[in-house]
Parts: C-alpha cells; structure tokens; sequence
C-alpha cells in the first residue's frame, strides 16, 4: 500500500491548492455565472449545494483522483462485500444489511445475514406492537407509558436523537427517556417521576459489558423489584438488545426478551438495527420501516451513482480537501431545526469515534490530518452561542448548514425567520462584510467620526468562509434515514482516504481499564501512591475532602 501523502493526486492537491491564496469565495460567482448550478447535487428532494466552497471543476477531478488512488471502488465492493474490513476486530462493518430493502443476500463468512436481519425486525415488530397497543403490558396488568432506554454512546445517541427528531410522529401515549451517565443523579432525574408499573426497561448493550449501562440496569432492576414488591416483574418490564445473549439472560432477562444483535454491526452504526427499539415503540414499525427505507435509498445512490453526482463522495471529499490542504481542524454541524437537536452529538461519536484515528490499516502514523473535531448546534441557538468565532475568530472552519422547506408544524412565521437566518449565514460566512459596507452601517447608526474610526477594525467581517447547504422538503423517517445514511458513508469514505479503520474504539479503553484499577483505590483512606504524582494528588485530596 503506497502511503496516501505518496500518491500522484496528493501532489497534484497540494500544488493546486497554492492557487486558492488570496481568491475570493464570492468572486468565483462572478467568474461563473451558473456555478450555483454547476455545484449543486440533487438526490431526490436533496440538495446538497457545495458551491460556496473553494472548488473548481478542476479540484473536484483531483479530489476524485484522489478517491481513486485510495481505491475508494475497491474498498465499497469489500464493504458491501461483508470483508472484514474491520481489520483489527477481524469483523465486517454490514450496517447497510440492516436496512437492505431488495432482501438480496448479503454475506458475512458466506453466510446470508438477510434471514437474521428479518427475522430480529419482525421481532421488534411483534414487540412494539404489542406494547403500543396495550396487549403487552406490565407485571401488574398496566399499559406501559415510559420506556427508559439503558444504553450509552452508540446504544444511545443515535436512538435518542432519532426519537426527538420524529416526535411529530409518536404516540401521544408513550414516553421515551434516555439513561445514559454512571452520574446517580442521572438515574434519579430520569426515575423521579416514572411510575414502575408502566415502565419498560431496555438495556441496549452490543457487549452487554459496558460499565455505566450494566450499573444503570442493576439500579434499575432494584428500583423496580423494590417499588413493585415481586422480583417476578423483572421478566415483564426488562428487555435487552445485545450480541451477548448469555450475558442478558444471566441478567435476568428472559430469551424472547432478547433482540439479537450481531459482531457486523458496530455501535455507532447500530440504530438500524434492534438498537432503534425504543424508536418502533415511540413511532410505529411502519414509521420505523420508512427511515430504514430512506437509508436504503441513500445506500443505492451511494453504491450506484457516478462520484461527481454522488452526494457522500463530495461530501466526504471536500472534508479531505479543507482538512488536509486547507488545515482545517473543525467541522460544524448545524441543523437549522430543533428536531435535529441531537445530530452534532451523535455526529461527535459517529465522526470522532470512527476517524479520530492516527495509525493507519499498515500500523504506520498518519503524517497528514484525520478527522476533525466536530461540534454545532441546532440554528439559532449556535448563532447565539460559537457563531462569533465562526465569523470573526481566528480559526478557519467548514460548516453544514442542514433545513427542511417545510415545517412539521404549523407556525409558518416561525419557518420564514428560521430559513432566512439560514439563507443570512451561508450569505454571511462567504461575502463578510467589508470597510465600505462596515462604513455605512457605522454612519446609519449615527456615531461620530472618532467612534466610527475606532469601531471600523471591529465592524468588518472578511468572509471567504466556506459551507455545505443541505435542504430537502420535510424532515420525515424517511428523509432522516437518508441524511444519517448520508453521514455514514461520508465517514467511511474518509476512513477509506486516511487508510485507517473507521469501525474499531481502541482509543476509548485506555481510561476505562484506569477507572477500573482506581476504583479499586478509592474505597479506604489509605493514601495512594501507585500513580503518577498528579494523580496521586488528585485522588488523596478527593479522600480528604470525601472522609472530613
Ligand atoms: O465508547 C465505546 C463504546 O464501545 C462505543 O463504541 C459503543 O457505542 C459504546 O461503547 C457502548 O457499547 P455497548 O453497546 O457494548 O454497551
């Protein structure tokens, strides 16, 4: 495997990117008058307009030179191909299994995973239904009202987010909570106000070893078997997703209260799969089925579309072009919707957990940038909050301006100021404002001369601030499979470009393993010596503070 920084298309980036000095975003309108046109990709009703970006035809042909000599072609086939591409787990990463919607094989240790996959989904169906309608009930006879999700990262995130984002289409009588902290005050901001009886517990662990959810479950087992008196009512108001059956079962949960989970699945890609339970609960199956369809659909599109017209290999490209030739260490994610809340945070993991990596798939260093921190927040609240370093600090950073054209409610006036603040930004990042223009908004606000001299530096904005829009019609199930799947494969694509492995977490052990061994020296007031000096600082002032 030639190193990345090796191949002919790096070079040919870097010398390109020299020509980008000193250019201005809104002077390539002006060069090209149907650039909007040019660089704008349709997918259905998606958009995804990259033309505020510092990019020429010419930049997308090296960039897709690039994706070509990292053998992006190879590494799909081998993904959808079920390789163990995973090479450090020795395991395959099939997400793309759990919402295959032709039912065509897909393989895993040449093993049809369909069965699997429909099997668990008719399950959940079973299950969901059951419960929602009142047939599956709780130990005393009651209907459920709350279901508490146990799980953390991956077996949270994703699920949580889904569940706020679709709201408009939940039941009115069910309730969805999220557990995620070792923190006790956690649990008790989540339990003060549910009633045992018609609480459903699922404890959603792929390893089923995961320290805060393995606790949260055991608090939570106690809460319940205290308040309803009967240790039986465990079997009614506990269900579990994991690929560790015996585990579960050993926790006290009953078989056909286990939704299989399986090793081709990794945690951040895992809300397609049993995880999104608490999903079917609160919006239907049927409603659960559609947001496995719109991810199908941006699968297919993936898989069968040319790489200049395909929505994640530019998307994923162009983070490759500012990151590594441009510096870039910061990405944005801002949905204009409060729904999508959520999807910075479970984009945190979803990025940083799979790219946040500095050793490549030869074990070698990465000499050259991986994935960026990524942060944001639903507009306007993020307006209000970082958007001022955006505009005029001294980071240079990408940003994702997500909308929909249609609101899920019906506060018109509340969309038109929405979608315009999210027209004035994009407009904002890349035009700035400069000393003519800061003049005149000086001058209109009446202060004198001296004043308007000193406030002048502050007033200018220089722009040249590069951003994705994304819009399309509605947020749905549907259009929010295709937007997270549209995410997913962005993320592979660039692990595919870095060569590193996007679906393994060694980085997360470390501290774990560590709070593990302290946990252990924390229990008495003997001082502790075993660490280093700092942290035997730390941890014996914690003592003395705790003990007097
Ligand atoms: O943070 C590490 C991690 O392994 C994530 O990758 C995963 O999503 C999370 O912990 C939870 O893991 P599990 O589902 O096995 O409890």
């Amino acid at each position: 495997m030639t190193y990345l920084t090796k191949f002919p298309a790096w070079s040919k980036l870097q010398a390109h990117r020299q020509q980008w000095h000193g250019r201005q975003l809104c002077d390539l309108f002006q060069e090209d008058k149907s650039r909007f046109e040019k660089f704008s990709l349709q997918h259905d009703d998606f958009l995804l307009d990259i033309s505020k970006h510092f990019v020429t035809e010419e930049t997308i042909s090296l960039l897709l030179q690039l994706a070509d000599e990292a053998a992006l072609p190879a590494w799909t086939n081998k993904m959808s191909a079920g390789d163990k591409i995973n090479h450090t787990e020795s395991r395959a990463a099939l997400h793309i299994a759990l919402r295959n919607k032709s039912n065509q094989p897909m393989l895993v240790d040449g093993v049809d995973v369909m069965p699997s996959v429909n099997r668990v989904l008719l399950q959940m169906r079973n299950f969901s239904d059951a419960v929602r309608a009142g047939q599956r009930t709780g130990f005393t006879g009651k209907t459920f009202t709350d279901v508490v999700n146990i799980g953390v990262g991956g077996s949270d995130l994703g699920t949580a987010m889904v569940c706020e984002a679709l709201e408009p289409y939940a039941s009115k009588d069910i309730s969805v909570h999220f557990l995620s902290n070792i923190d006790g005050n956690h649990f008790q901001q989540i339990t003060r106000h549910l009633d045992p009886e018609t609480t459903l517990f699922v404890v959603a662990s792929k390893t089923f070893t995961t320290q805060e959810t393995m606790v949260n479950a055991e608090t939570a087992r106690l809460w319940l078997v205290n308040l309803i008196g009967d240790s039986r009512a465990v079997t009614d108001h506990f269900v579990a997703i994991s690929s560790n059956i015996s585990a579960a079962t050993k926790f006290g949960i009953n078989k056909e209260n286990i939704f299989e989970l399986w090793d081709w699945v990794g945690g951040r890609f895992s809300l397609w799969s049993a995880i999104g339970l608490p999903i079917a609960l609160y919006i239907g199956m049927d409603h659960f089925e559609d947001f496995l369809a719109g991810a199908y659909e941006m699968d297919e599109h993936f898989l069968n579309t040319d790489y200049r017209n395909n929505l994640p290999v530019m998307m994923a490209m162009l983070g490759v072009w500012y990151i590594n030739f441009f510096d870039v260490r910061a990405h944005a994610v801002l949905p204009y919707d409060q729904s999508l809340h959520g999807l910075p945070a479970y984009l945190c993991q979803a990025e940083m957990e799979s790219n946040g990596k500095g050793i490549d798939r030869q074990g070698r260093s990465c000499e050259y940038l991986t994935s960026p921190i990524v942060f944001g927040d639903a507009g306007t609240d993020g307006q209000h909050s970082f958007y001022q370093l955006l505009h005029q600090g001294t980071q240079f950073t990408t940003s994702d301006f997500i909308v929909a054209a249609r609101p899920v409610h019906n506060l018109e006036n509340h969309h038109e100021i929405l979608i315009s603040n999210y027209f004035a930004q994009t407009e904002a990042f890349m035009n700035g404002r400069g000393e003519k223009e800061a003049l005149q908004n000086l001058n209109q606000q009446g202060y004198e001369d001296k004043m308007i001299k000193s406030l002048l530096p502050y007033k200018k904005f220089f722009g040249n601030k590069p951003s994705t829009s994304i819009m399309y019609k509605q947020l749905n199930p549907r259009t929010l499979g295709k937007l997270i799947a549209l995410y997913e494969h962005k993320i592979f694509i660039q692990g595919v470009i870095w060569n590193i492995n996007s679906f393994d977490q060694m980085g997360v052990e470390l501290g774990k393993e560590l709070a593990r061994s302290i946990q252990n020296e924390i229990h008495d007031n003997k001082p502790v010596t075993s660490h280093d000096l700092s942290t035997n600082g730390l941890i014996n002032y914690y003592k003395k503070l705790r003990d007097n």
